[in-house]
């Protein structure tokens, strides 16, 4: 028999994508899975029941009955209590979980002896490049970051020569150039705005100008070395980020509108645009924080909020993949289709995990009620304790199994 995949409604007020697609439920089948839908879960992302029906899912009105018997849960969001408890121990949960920031989250994982796994966890390996979540939907994210800013922009993007005058083209900064700032500069520049753009890692010097951008920054020995091995930016010294704040405080008094997307995993991200900068700007100025929900680049942004501050408008929308369900749920629903293809048996249809495997051991958070991921505090085997106990007085071990339980929480 195949694999049982259930999909739930997200829950979350602000989620409104959802981790499946007609076109993955076909493909799922093909590969010997039932796939059962909870009724509406696709409404906000305009996917409707009728259409998960047609390419053979089964729907069904509740939760609890849309995960009755489930091998696999596929969500966006973590799913709430009452779903991981509805779940069958060693079923597979797949998601979204910001686990730098979800330690109860892994807890809870644990407890209830699911195997959980983190799709931001998804290491940029080339072949793990369908299943990368992060890219698929901060790429939608920084298009829309324009779109949000244009929204609140009283002017017009491109130049425009007209008998009446001429409309100067938009001066647009986009501070990070990762995937979300490259697709940013990308549609700037389809507006017809001038665009400029930094970042601390120097291979997007070559991606910034490529798509037709300036490249801002502050180019020392540092800077040719912010790189990890991993291709994410590391966190700057101080003095490299005074230099940095000198030369983006000079930018940035010349823009008309600033995306900011910087991050760094598993750290807030770094504060770059201060409240003297923001005053620096001339009013009538967007800002628009894609980091807003880690900490924000911007000193002034506020989570789920458009603030306006002298007459520059900061904006800090929540989720905003989620702000293009359709899209987002469409390539999510394919980053989870390629994951989940990668732990069937083609032959029997049946769960066939290599715990060995590179992709499977970054993204495994919790496995056989054991939290397995190292980030993240392993569990040590009960069976370990056992001689110990002989062999040291009883307080001892006491203590350091207690130092030892404070360290999986707080790591
Ligand atoms: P991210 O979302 O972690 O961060 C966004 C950008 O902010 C990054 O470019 C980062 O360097 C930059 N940043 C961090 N601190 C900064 C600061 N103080 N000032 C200015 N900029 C700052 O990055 P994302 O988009 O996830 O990309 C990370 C890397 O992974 C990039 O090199 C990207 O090209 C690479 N990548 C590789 C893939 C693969 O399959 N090989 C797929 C997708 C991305």
């Amino acid at each position: 028999m195949g694999l049982k995949l259930a999909i739930v409604k997200e829950t979350s007020d602000t989620e409104k994508r959802v981790a499946a697609s007609p076109d993955t439920v076909k493909k799922f089948k093909d590969l010997g899975c039932t796939v059962t839908i909870q009724s509406n879960a696709g409404k906000d992302a305009a996917l409707t029941d009728q259409a998960f029906k047609d390419a053979s899912a089964k729907i069904e009105k509740t939760a609890a009955d849309t995960l009755k018997g489930a091998d696999i849960l596929l969500c966006v969001a973590p799913p709430k209590a009452d779903t991981l408890k509805s779940l069958k121990k060693g079923a597979l949960v797949i998601g979204l979980f910001s686990p730098h920031t979800n330690k109860d989250l892994i807890q809870s994982f644990k407890a209830s002896g699911v195997t959980a796994m983190a799709m931001e966890l998804v290491p940029r390996i080339t072949r793990a490049q369908s299943m990368d979540a992060l890219s698929s939907q901060s790429n939608l994210a920084g298009y829309k970051a324009v779109l949000d800013a244009t929204e609140h922009f009283t002017r017009a993007f491109p130049m425009m020569m007209t008998a009446a005058g001429t409309v100067p083209p938009a001066k647009v900064f986009i501070m990070g150039a990762g995937v979300a700032g490259l697709q940013a500069i990308a549609t700037a520049r389809r507006l017809g705005a001038v665009v400029s753009a930094t970042d601390v890692r120097p291979a997007a010097k070559e991606q910034v100008e490529s798509l037709g951008a300036t490249f801002v920054a502050v180019e020392d020995e540092e800077f040719k070395k912010a790189e990890t091995a991993g291709g994410y930016a590391k966190e700057m010294s101080k003095t490299y980020q005074k230099k940095q704040q000198a030369l983006i405080e000079d930018t940035i008094k010349k823009q008309d509108i600033v995306i900011t997307t910087a991050l760094i995993p598993g750290r807030p991200a770094p504060k770059l645009i201060t409240e003297a900068m923001v005053k620096s700007m001339q009013p009538g100025s967007v800002i628009v924080d894609l980091a807003v929900e880690t900490g924000g680049n911007c000193a002034l942004s506020e989570v789920g909020k458009v603030v306006e501050k002298d007459g520059v408008k900061i904006i800090g929308h929540r989720n905003v993949p989620s702000r293009l369900a359709t899209n987002a749920s469409a390539l999510y629903a394919r980053n989870l289709l390629s994951l989940v293809s990668l732990m069937i048996d083609k032959e029997s249809g049946a769960l066939k995990i290599d715990w060995d495997d590179d992709i499977i051991k970054a993204i495994t958070l919790t496995h056989g009620g054991k939290i397995v991921h190292p980030a993240f505090g392993i569990t040590k085997p009960t069976a370990k304790k056992a001689p110990a106990k002989k062999a040291t007085p009883k307080k001892t071990t006491a203590k350091k199994t207690a130092t030892k339980k404070k360290t999986t929480k707080t790591t």
